[in-house]
């Protein structure tokens, strides 16, 4: 069955929304297939990443990302990329929309990059390439 990776990024778990996500995932009805809480680094990071190297928000974004533990999940099921990413809701958490993870739990908080949460993979390919990042 299809596999995506899940990120419950710093500001998640440090707001306590560790187990209201992964709920929520699973309430779904997708399957949790690995799980760790894990600090990532530099080089992880830049691996996992890759595609946006070189962008303004790169290197705030690595800084966030060191911030705090992370919480990394492989969920399974049938279309579960997509339908992770629906769940999950826009990159931007004001305008996500409600009844969407980032749009009923996240806000803009005046910093330089979108701390929105939860990362989710957008293809089979990354997923599985970013699956062997988190969980080599
Ligand atoms: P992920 O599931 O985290 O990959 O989210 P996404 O696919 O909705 O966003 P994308 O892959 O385009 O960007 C990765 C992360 O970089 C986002 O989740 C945000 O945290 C951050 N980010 C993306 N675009 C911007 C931007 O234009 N400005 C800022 N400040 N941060 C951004
Ligand atoms: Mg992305």
């Amino acid at each position: 069955t299809e596999r995506t990776l899940v990120l419950v990024k710093p500001d998640g778990v440090a707001r306590g929304l560790t187990g209201t996500i992964l709920s929520r995932i699973e309430a779904k009805g997708y399957s949790i297939a690995d799980l760790k809480q894990v600090y990532a680094t530099r080089d992880l990071l830049e691996q996992h990443y890759a595609e946006h190297a070189g962008k303004p928000f790169f290197e705030p974004l690595v800084e966030f990302m060191l911030s705090g533990p992370i919480v990394a999940a492989v969920f399974e099921g049938q279309r579960v990329i997509e339908g992770f990413r629906s769940l999950a809701g826009a990159t931007e958490p004001t305008t996500a929309a409600p009844g969407t993870i980032r749009g009923d739990l996240g806000r803009d908080w005046g910093v330089k990059v979108q701390q929105n949460l939860v990362h989710g993979s957008d293809s089979t390919e990354s997923a599985e390439r970013e699956i062997g990042v988190w969980f080599a």
